[in-house]
């Protein structure tokens, strides 16, 4: 089971997209994917599950109220399961601040999963972060195996990015010795804005062996997609967007498969 955290403290870059779409290309796969839902927003939760009622969520999981098997649903998706948001998420990192352990508590929770598993775990579970590099995100970074890291296409990103690396860099000499850098895909690409082009150039001039050759077109049916609450893979599959996704799919495998 690899655990892979889908980060960036910029807000609206595509995170719940892309774990979204990645999580859907890959049960289409029949790999067995966890989407886990950890932004108040619940934008990923919306995505693919309709709440009906209240059930164990990323809240009750985060505080040891429920248990990852508990807190898992099916979805209308064959081998995609799914640890829904929960609006209680908002106030969770102030409660969390006075606790001992507390960058850990979603490690522990995954930790305990696995022990209790005879063999039947996840192929990958996929946590959606909040756009904040504050303690649900850094319990993210250190319960995962590695961060898959979206990245728009715009003036400001580059910054960005040298502040979560920094991050990421200070999560693995003081947590999580394992963090790897899963890879950063660039998103709302428009082919015919120059900058986008030069923000591309400056990232594989720095990052060349992380960036992914897939790279996220600006498509609207993936902005429809979520106002329907759908992934854009099954909004519309041949679209650019969902084109995209499933070649970014494909080489995440290769790359996962190949470590
Ligand atoms: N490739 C794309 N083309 C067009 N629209 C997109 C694309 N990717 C994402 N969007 C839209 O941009 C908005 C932000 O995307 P998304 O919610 O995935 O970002 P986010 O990083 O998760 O945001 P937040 O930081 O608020 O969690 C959404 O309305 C989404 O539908
Ligand atoms: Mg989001």
């Amino acid at each position: 089971m690899k655990i892979v955290a889908i980060a960036n403290q910029k807000g609206g870059v595509g995170k719940t997209t892309t774990a979204v779409n990645l999580s859907t290309a890959l049960a289409a796969t029949r790999r067995r994917v966890l989407l886990v839902d950890c932004d108040a927003q619940g934008n990923a939760t919306s995505s693919v599950y309709t709440m009906d009622r209240v059930c164990p969520n990323c809240y009750t999981l985060f505080t040891q109220q429920s248990t990852v098997s508990e807190s898992a649903q099916t979805t209308s998706i064959p081998f995609l399961s799914l640890i829904s948001y929960s609006s209680d998420l908002a106030a969770l990192e102030v409660e969390l601040a006075g606790h001992p352990g507390r960058e850990e508590c979603l490690h522990r929770v995954f930790q305990g999963y696995i022990a209790e598993q005879e063999g039947t775990t996840y192929d990958y579970v996929f946590i959606d972060c909040p756009p904040v590099l504050g303690l649900i995100t850094l319990n993210a970074l250190i319960a995962a195996d590695s961060v898959l890291i979206p990245l728009q296409s715009e003036f400001f990103a580059l910054q960005g990015l040298a502040q979560l690396l920094k991050t990421v860099q200070r999560v693995k000499q003081n947590f999580n010795a394992r963090l790897k850098i899963s890879g950063i895909v660039l998103t709302m690409f428009e082919p015919r804005n120059l900058l986008c082009h030069q923000v591309a150039q400056d990232v594989k001039a720095h990052f060349r062996e992380l960036l992914f050759d897939a790279v996220i077109p600006r498509n609207v049916r993936v902005s429809e997609a979520s106002s329907h609450g759908k992934p854009v893979l099954l909004y519309d599959t041949q679209c650019r967007g969902s084109v995209a996704y499933i070649n970014l799919a494909k080489e995440f495998l290769r790359r996962e498969e190949r470590t």
